[in-house]
């Protein structure tokens, strides 16, 4: 979800105002997904390298994540949504990670979205500490027992992955699972997504050829009838 910053710096107003905006934009698109068929969503909310931006713009995406949580659980409870936050919650405050406990617990029964907040992660994290678990516990590392270690083993690799903000590059996202992902990069800034947006990328993700290594001429020959 990149460019809360820019797009409240078109407007002279402060980089917390997009991010403000911001959290507005995620409850329209996670609204958006269950009539689309959308089981999982995981989007990348803070990254274990964003704790060097500025400590109040830290300190302000902290409050507004517990702000969020506290303003938007019980409708997504309502909602069938799950929630699961994704990530280190070492150097996270109290505060900020009873309410991810809460959160998880209050929606933990919901199967009708899957929504994961990637929250202090990334990706090289995450197959960093799998990888220890495994040594510890001396199991052998290979691709099914370092997947099912990961943090996001409770879902399937993501079909289509979008990154907002006319940026083109991964950003230590899902290094592991986006290995046959489809990338679709907008020119938006993640505020000023919607889902008129999200449609033309789903319209486009449904042109893509998704071969996993085969060729064109195979795939034909499995989808022919009998
Ligand atoms: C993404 O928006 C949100 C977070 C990383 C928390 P940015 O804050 O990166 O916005 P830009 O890239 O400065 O516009
Ligand atoms: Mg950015």
């Amino acid at each position: 979800m990149d460019g809360n910053g820019r797009w409240a710096a078109k407007r002279f107003l402060p980089r917390i105002a997009g991010h403000k905006q911001g959290v507005e934009v995620l409850k329209r698109i996670v609204s958006a997904c269950p009539v689309r068929q959308i089981k999982v969503l995981t989007v990348f909310a803070f990254s274990s390298e964003n704790w060097n931006r500025p400590s109040d713009e830290v300190s302000g995406l902290m409050d507004l994540l517990a702000l969020a949580l506290a303003r938007e659980v019980p409708r997504l409870r309502l909602e069938g949504v799950r929630l699961r936050f994704i990530g280190s919650r070492d150097n996270l405050s109290l505060r900020v990670r009873r309410g991810l406990e809460k959160a998880e617990l209050a929606t933990a029964a919901n199967a009708l979205l899957t929504l994961n907040v990637c929250f202090n992660y990334g990706g090289r994290w995450d197959i960093a500490s799998a990888a220890a678990r495994l040594a510890a516990a001396q199991t052998p590392i290979t691709e099914e027992t370092l997947s099912s270690a990961l943090a996001l083993s409770h879902c399937p690799d993501p079909d289509f992955l979008i990154r907002t903000g006319n940026e083109k590059r991964l950003s230590n996202f899902l290094l592991w699972q986006a290995a046959y992902s489809e990338l679709y990069f907008s020119e938006l800034l993640w505020p000023d997504f919607d889902e008129a947006a999200l449609d033309a990328a789903l319209l486009e993700y449904a042109s893509r050829e998704r071969r996993f290594g085969k060729t064109s001429g195979q795939l034909a020959q499995t989808q022919e009838p009998g």
